[in-house]
């Protein structure tokens, strides 16, 4: 039966991780896994994960399953960090969501309830260029999906004029697939008078929203980060948004993430559970719900939340810090080429715009690792690391 069946190439980035790990060179840099690291190249435990772990070691008392929902303090805790306890969406109940494994979960259990909606008459459309993995899990339920301009890669900033452009010719039988915050891979966000406009361009033309929010708190804060969902909220009637604790609250392997689903009344809200409940059920079946009840007790005790609060911050300021260093480092070794977009950019990643064959250079040379399109993590330089990756990106690009 599987004679005919070929082995797929290696995932590029998996291969980045053996390659680093076997590089033997003390200096080795890894820029490629989307992960946070500490100074150290660690990725920690937050520690109100930590707290939070041993309460609920203490009063758990049953692994039976939950229900394909979720954790329902969790996901009523995302939708007001989210969306605010004070949106008018959220108080008149019309936000439903269910717990995911992780963001993906979300992305796709959300693809799927856009294609009981729309059948094959939705065409998904996702930024130009856009994280890989949205590729696939949203092809994989059968729906189409296209492209927009998004990145100028002259400047390193949104080109919204192209991306306005594209919208407006878009209408109901089309989704936009936004990032909320910190742009995978190219760090360049929409500033809230593009969220703005996208707001009033769907608004107007019945496109729907669906939007990525994989690094709330990574970039400019907590709330900072939402402004431009909110926005949305306030102005359309529907959307979607697909949210992570991955990230912000290093949850990577205990797959939690959750499906939010803003509709125009509470009766369409409970019809929409239903439907993503289903769509679950025919998928993974149950929600798992160790992370959602982490999050839920962080998100519900003060002293836990602004313990989490207080790290995420100082997370995010790390990555600030490390973008003004490289900036600093590559500025005084004038290099022939502008890299001051590393310090306009959110979140963990940036495209550093140099060529395939100089990312290998880097790697073959210098063992700094990155993704071939040169996306770097942010969070994988350290201060130690910053004058070695200055020196290499001098050595490759003059
Ligand atoms: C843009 C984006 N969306 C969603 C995710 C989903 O992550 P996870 O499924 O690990 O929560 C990621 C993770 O890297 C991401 O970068």
């Amino acid at each position: 039966m599987f004679d005919h069946l070929n082995a797929l190439p290696a995932d590029p980035l998996l291969g980045l991780i053996t390659a680093f790990h076997n590089d033997p060179n003390p200096q080795k840099v890894d820029l490629g896994v989307g992960v946070y690291r500490d100074e150290s190249g660690h990725t920690p435990i937050m520690s109100a994960i930590a707290k939070a772990q041993t309460i609920h070691l203490e009063i758990e008392d049953s692994k039976t399953y939950i229900s394909p929902a979720g954790v329902e303090g969790f996901v009523d805790g995302v939708k007001q960090l989210v969306f605010s306890k004070d949106s008018a969406a959220y108080k008149d109940g019309r936000i439903t969501g269910l717990q995911t494994p992780g963001g993906c979960g979300a992305l796709r259990i959300g693809s799927e309830l856009l294609k009981r909606l729309k059948n094959d008459n939705l065409t998904v459309w996702v930024s130009d260029p856009t994280w890989a993995n949205h590729i696939p899990l949203i092809k994989a339920t059968g729906l189409e999906m296209g492209t927009y301009s998004y990145f100028d890669a002259e400047t390193g900033a949104v080109n919204f004029d192209a991306m306005d452009a594209k919208l407006a010719t878009l209408g109901p039988s089309d989704m936009v697939l936004l990032h909320g915050c910190c742009h995978n891979p190219t760090g360049a966000d929409l500033s809230f008078e593009n969220w703005q406009q996208i707001a009033t361009r769907a608004a107007k033309q019945g496109f729907i929203p669906f939007v990525d929010l994989a690094y709330q708190g990574l970039g400019n804060g907590i709330e900072q980060d939402v402004k431009g969902i909110r926005y949305l909220s306030e102005h359309i009637d529907e959307m979607i948004v697909a949210t992570s604790c991955s990230k912000n609250f290093g949850l990577y392997r205990e797959r939690t993430g959750s499906l939010l689903v803003q509709t125009t009344s509470q009766k369409q809200a409970n019809a929409v559970l239903t439907q993503i409940q289903e769509a679950a059920r025919a998928s993974y079946s149950m929600s798992p719900a160790y992370g959602g009840y982490l999050v839920d007790h962080i998100l519900h005790n003060d002293g836990l939340r602004n313990d989490w609060e207080t790290e995420l911050n100082a997370m995010a300021r790390r990555i600030k810090d490390l973008r003004s260093g490289l900036l600093e480092k590559v500025q005084q070794r004038n290099i022939d080429k502008d890299f001051s977009f590393l310090t306009t950019q959110n979140g963990m990643f940036s495209l550093l715009g140099i060529s395939k064959e100089q990312v290998h250079l880097l790697r073959d040379d210098y063992a700094i690792y990155m993704a071939d399109s040169s996306r770097i993590n942010v969070a994988g330089l350290s201060t130690n690391s910053l004058e070695y990756v200055a020196d290499a990106l001098k050595a490759v690009i003059s």
